[in-house]
């Protein structure tokens, strides 16, 4: 299994220990970014992406290495520690340039096959919210599966984690990698996806004729019978 960790922070603390652990119980070829060395400009909004793909962003030299994986990847694991109630700064400005590839606009249909995990760690509260911030792209960019790791560690780095706590997250991350390893290679669409889809398709067959998303959905008979979980 390909599996590639984005790592909404700089630092190997709690949450990179979560995502890490996770991702070696699944098993298989690990690629890891680590936010902002990585990957470190915001989007500015320019709408070039919209207007044409992402290829054109601004910041796609930068970006490539982290598409080329996510497009690769078959498990997407994203991390973020808890900051103020959400995920980190630089994990959202990461996420904000993938807008295009929302299923309101041009999903790349490799991502209705992939699975999806999110991991964040607090002091004491956020994580669901946190998890959220990263779980609404994971879902509109069509992935069908997300499992959502939340703990509050009453912590501020591994090392003041304590054993019951420890212990929790071990049964968690080993439960998360089971299911992982048991629904790899099946298929399944959510009903969130096919919600979105058809509410797309019944509004581009009317009156919603924004290019390029359109021609993007005929080329693929999306309008037709064409789905792109299939
Ligand atoms: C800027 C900042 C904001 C934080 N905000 C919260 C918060 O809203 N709720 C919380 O419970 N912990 C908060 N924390 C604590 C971290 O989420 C927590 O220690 C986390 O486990 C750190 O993960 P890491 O070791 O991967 O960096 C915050 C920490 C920092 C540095």
């Amino acid at each position: 299994m390909r599996i590639v960790i984005i790592n909404g922070q700089g630092h190997k603390g709690s949450t990179r220990m979560v995502a890490r652990e996770l991702a070696e119980r699944v098993g298989g070829e690990i690629t890891e970014f680590f936010l902002p060395r990585d990957f470190d400009e915001p989007c500015v909004g320019c709408w070039t992406c919209f207007k044409t793909d992402l290829t054109h962003c601004p910041h796609y030299a930068k970006l490539r290495p982290i598409v080329s994986a996510l497009d690769e990847a078959d498990l997407i694991i994203l991390a973020s520690p808890v900051y103020v109630y959400h995920a980190t700064g630089q994990m959202m400005a990461l996420l904000d340039h993938f807008g295009t590839r929302w299923m309101v606009h041009r999903p790349e249909p490799r991502y209705f096959r992939k699975q999806g995990v999110c991991v964040s760690t607090a002091a004491g509260g956020g994580m669901r919210s946190t998890n959220r911030d990263m779980a609404d792209s994971l879902a509109f960019w069509g992935v069908p599966r997300i499992h959502r790791l939340g703990f509050a560690i009453h912590a501020g780095s591994p090392a003041g984690i304590s054993k019951k706590s420890r212990a929790a997250i071990e049964r968690k991350v080993e439960a998360t990698a089971r299911r992982i390893r048991s629904d790899a290679g099946r298929r399944h669409v959510s009903a969130r996806n096919r919600y979105w889809f058809f509410l797309m398709r019944f509004l581009h067959r009317g009156i919603w004729r924004q290019e390029p998303d359109w021609s993007y959905w005929e080329e693929r008979g999306w309008h037709a019978k064409g789905r792109p979980w299939k």
